[in-house]
């Protein structure tokens, strides 16, 4: 489930699609994650949060249910219909239209600024990053969440090389782009490029699920362009293969839990 960052013309998924992002990707992966960024960023009773790229929403719910009872919650998101299933979720929530690298609210108006799973879909991180400074206070925090790199993945590490072995190496780089802000130093120092001081960095393993080795391979090939630049056999052969390459993820049921590592970067705007 890839959410490459294109024009935000272009950039726009159906509905359908997003409903079953929530139904289906939050409860099996995102939603783990969000209680871990928020008490890393230390969110709590009465804060002004925003969530960058909020998808769905799932950290903007996590975050609302902490700043209770007069903290206040605002999700952004490019893509409409994300925003359309986060507020049929929770309409209690504020949800807007919004690019991470020109966000849409005055300096300095929120204590803790979140962004799970997203940064590595900005085509201009350095810039996102900068808006996200922009906007929380002096003294106030910025987390972000990413994928740790490739080479940190026990089940798509040998599943992507698998596939660009097959499909050539562009399906690397297609399938990689979940981990392309992989690298800590690389990422501290954007981080920092913003003006933001690093306060804390975590790695932390969570789980990847999906309900078949199929499934994995329907997810991670047809939602990206890669599905279109490989032939039927190529996509056979891929098929074939990710079953030994999962098979050490594979439970008795058939599906697959893998480790996943994430990197949490907290900073502090002086
Ligand atoms: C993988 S989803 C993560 C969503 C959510 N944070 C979560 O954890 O479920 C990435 C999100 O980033 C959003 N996104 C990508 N580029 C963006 C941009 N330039 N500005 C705002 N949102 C963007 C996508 O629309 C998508 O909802």
């Amino acid at each position: 489930m890839t959410m490459s960052g294109e024009s935000s013309e272009s950039f726009q998924i159906p509905l359908e699609v997003a409903e079953f992002y929530e139904s289906v990707f939050v409860p099996a992966f995102f939603a783990q994650w969000a209680p871990i960024l928020c008490d890393a960023a230390g969110v709590a009773s009465g804060q002004r949060v925003l969530d960058v790229g909020c998808g769905s929403g799932i950290v903007a719910r996590t975050a609302a249910d902490l700043v209770v009872p007069d903290g206040r919650i605002v999700g952004v998101d490019l893509n409409e219909a994300m925003l359309t299933v986060a507020r049929r979720v929770r309409p209690d929530i504020e949800f807007r239209r919004g690019n991470a690298e020109a966000l849409p609210f005055l300096d300095e108006s929120f204590d803790t600024v979140l962004c799970q799973m997203a940064l590595m879909f900005f085509p201009d991180r350095p810039r996102a990053l900068w808006e996200m400074a922009r906007v929380v206070t002096a003294g106030g925090t910025v987390a972000v969440l990413v994928p740790g790199a490739l080479d940190a993945q026990p089940a798509f590490a040998p599943f992507v090389r698998m596939a660009a072995r097959h499909a050539g190496t562009e399906a690397m780089s297609l399938l990689g782009t979940y981990f392309v802000c992989g690298d800590v130093e690389e990422l501290t120092g954007l981080v920092e490029s913003a003006g933001l001081q690093i306060a804390t960095i975590r790695t932390r393993l969570g789980t990847y699920r999906a309900p078949s080795v199929d499934a994995f391979v329907t997810t991670e090939v047809e939602s990206t362009p890669l599905l279109e630049r490989i032939s039927d056999d190529e996509y056979r052969r891929i098929r074939a293969d990710a079953h030994d390459v999962l098979a050490p993820f594979t439970t008795t049921d058939d599906s697959i839990e893998a480790p996943f590592e994430c990197n949490i970067v907290v900073a502090r705007r002086q």
